[in-house]
């Protein structure tokens, strides 16, 4: 696969969380080559699996793993190479994903995925060749929580635009095609509004095409968004009682009053000026609001982290009301920091009642010995220098 196609990623990860049939459990993982984890299998993996282990041992290297498996890509960025183990051309992730449920057609398949230091990618779905990281992950929907997951909060719009469209793509199935015709469409306008013609036919016809796909496109946006942030009222209030209320609020990304046509033509002279369109869904974002204030200026570090987890978390919910009964996989990194046990609690509760699939990772585990408790079977893993030991 070209490093193009890999890369290309961000729409195919979309593409994704479009199918009808994504639902999952990994049974089994086979790890080779990933930062310090050169060889690992986990078998009989659990709905909850909780991995133990010092510092450096190695866990957020497994939930790194699971990540490959879902998206070619590691956590933070496009390039494999800083995941490939030190001195090794290529890392491999391998694993078996069991999918639907008993009243549904169940089904098997593996996944492999292999990448190279120059950037390449092979993936595998059933021993078959695909061309698209896609394909992945529809097989194999993941939800991350981790100490980049701040971003949500005080990170840039983009982040948050990527954390909404995840579970837009999942619900509205059309919403890829709208979404890529949008992106085609602003990629034009650009060209053309840096050839600087204000009477081009071309620019016209253009910008009424990105106005009816950014219209749209928000649309969904706005549909999904009502649905997330009604859960997410509800899964904050659980995990966050204490707190000044925390609310969302969505900005579409131009003038409420007005149509995006309307905003686009009284925006044409500034837009020929900078060489870009300035206006529309690709400015969207979601201000979360502590009270009044910013959440992110008014929070401590763990209230943010339970706002990030509610946020999560509500996503979850969502998708397993529209999946039919489905699962996702949440890899929650290093679950306990920053949360006291009562938070913690919580927070478990919560996760469980997703009915997701879930890998915890922590330090001690007697950190979430007293907090999880859920009637799912439960995997524990101890994690050491690279090694993994199952203890249940
Ligand atoms: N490309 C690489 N090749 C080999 N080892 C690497 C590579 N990248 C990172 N490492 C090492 O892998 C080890 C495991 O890192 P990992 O982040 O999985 O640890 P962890 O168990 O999550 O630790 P912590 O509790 O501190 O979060 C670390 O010692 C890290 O330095
Ligand atoms: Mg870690």
């Amino acid at each position: 696969m070209s490093k193009t196609a890999v890369y290309g990623f961000y729409y195919g990860e979309i593409a994704g969380f479009g199918s009808t049939d994504a639902v999952s459990m990994l049974t089994r993982l086979d790890i080779h080559n990933v930062r310090n984890l050169a060889q690992v299998r986990l078998t009989d993996l659990s709905p909850a699996n909780i991995l133990y282990g010092a510092n450096g041992s190695g866990k957020t290297s497994v939930l790194e793993s699971i990540h490959l498996l879902s998206a070619a890509r590691s956590f933070r960025s496009y390039t494999a190479r800083s995941v490939i183990s030190h001195g090794a051309g290529n890392l491999t992730v391998y694993g078996e994903v069991s999918s639907g449920n008993e009243e549904r057609d169940a089904r098997e398949r593996s996944l492999g995925v292999q990448r190279h230091r120059n950037g390449d990618a092979d993936i595998r779905i059933s021993g078959l060749p695909v061309r698209s990281a896609a394909h992945l992950a529809a097989e194999l929907p993941v939800l991350v929580l981790n100490s980049d997951s701040f971003d949500l909060l005080t990170g840039s719009p983009r982040d948050r635009r990527r954390f909404l469209d995840w579970g837009v793509f999942h619900v509205e199935h059309t919403f890829f095609t709208v979404w890529q015709r949008y992106q085609r469409c602003i990629r034009q306008r650009n060209t053309l509004l840096r050839r600087g013609n204000i009477r081009d036919a071309e620019l016209m016809s253009w910008t009424h095409e990105l106005a009816a796909a950014g219209e749209s496109l928000t649309l969904s946006r706005q549909v999904y968004f009502s649905r997330l942030s009604t859960r997410f009222a509800q899964v904050v209030a659980s995990v966050l009682p204490d707190s000044l209320p925390v609310t969302l609020q969505f900005r579409r990304g131009w003038d409420r009053e007005r149509s995006l046509l309307e905003v686009l033509n009284a925006g044409l002279v500034v837009d020929l000026e900078q060489g870009f369109t300035h206006s529309g869904p690709q400015r969207a974002d979601i201000r979360i609001l502590a009270g009044d204030a910013s959440a992110s200026d008014t929070l401590s570090r763990g209230q943010q982290k339970l706002v990030v987890s509610a946020l999560k978390l509500a996503q979850g919910h969502l998708f397993a009301e529209d999946g039919g009964g489905d699962r996702c996989i949440f890899l929650l990194d290093d679950l306990p920091s920053e949360l006291d046990d009562e938070h913690l609690r919580l927070v478990c509760e919560e996760v469980e009642q997703t009915r997701a699939q879930v890998f915890i990772s922590c330090i001690d585990l007697a950190d979430l010995h007293d907090v999880w408790r859920p009637p799912d079977p439960l995997s524990v893993f101890h994690v050491e220098h690279g090694q993994i030991v199952k203890e249940k």
